[in-house]
Formats: C-alpha cells, structure tokens, sequence
C-alpha cells in the first residue's frame, strides 16, 4: 500500500552539512519526495510537533536540540513508506542502529539522532499536516 510519511533532517545533520548526503540515500531507496522544506523552529514549534513527549524528562531538552539551527521536514512516499523509512532510519539510539542506516552513520546521540520519521498512519497524519498545507504537497 502507498503511504506518506513526515521525515525531518534535523538541525545536527544540517549543521554537519550531511543534508545532500541524507536526501540521496532517500531518492536511492526509492522514495517519492513530494514536499521539502528548510525551516527554523521555536521553541512552542518544537513543543506542539512533540506534543506526545511532553511528559518525558527529556522533553525540554529535545525541543531546545529541535531550535538550535534550520532542519528539513519532508513527505516521502512509497510502498509502505512509514516503515520503509524507519528501517532506512535504524534505531532511534545509534548505537543500536544496524549498519547501512542513517542513524548509524550520522547520528551522533540518542538525542541528536539526524533524522525524524512518523511511526504510525495517525501520526503521520498530523505530522505532516503540522508542516505542510494540501497545496504544498505535489
Ligand atoms: P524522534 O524519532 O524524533 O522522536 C522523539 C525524539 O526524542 C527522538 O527522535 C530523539 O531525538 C529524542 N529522544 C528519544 N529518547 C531520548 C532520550 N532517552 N534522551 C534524549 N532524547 C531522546
């Protein structure tokens, strides 16, 4: 089943310039990129995307990480693209990331782990809705 999902390329692999890098292993597993954009968040930005991890002590943390330069938030698609991406992705720790993922050779903390996906069809819904209108996507 063709399926959506909200990818970010977060503020770590954007300062380390591994952008490029990130989008070509994308394009090479055969994702359709159908919105791309570079932004800055707030704080209250940050917040509201990560809603869900409010009550985390990590929270605060991560939503600071989230503002400390511009990422990309992208709609990939493919045949069951919500876990296709997680599986290009690899664990959210790199140190448990299997080898050829992009957490493993990117990430650099389970915190400034270089790349964001969706893990479900709900959440995939309101995430990529919290980026991108109907009109920006193609
Ligand atoms: P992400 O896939 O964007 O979803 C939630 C994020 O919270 C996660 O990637 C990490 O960046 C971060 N995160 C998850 N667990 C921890 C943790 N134990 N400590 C710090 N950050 C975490």
């Amino acid at each position: 089943m063709t399926q959506r999902t909200l990818a970010i390329i977060k503020p770590d692999a954007v300062s380390k310039g591994a952008a490029g890098a990130i989008l070509s292993k994308i394009e090479q597993a055969g994702f359709k990129v159908l919105a791309a954009k570079l932004i800055q968040m707030s704080f209250d930005d940050a917040a509201g995307f990560y809603a869900v991890h409010r009550p985390r002590p990590f929270f605060k943390s991560l939503c600071t990480f989230m503002t400390q330069g511009p990422c990309i938030p992208m709609v990939l698609e493919a045949d069951n693209g919500i876990q296709k991406w997680r599986d290009l992705m690899g664990a959210t720790d790199p140190a448990k990331a299997a080898a050829g993922t992009i957490r493993k050779e990117f990430a650099s903390s389970v915190e400034a782990n270089a790349v964001h996906g969706s893990d479900a069809p709900e959440t995939a819904a309101f995430e990529i809705a919290y980026f991108f209108s109907a009109l920006e996507i193609h």
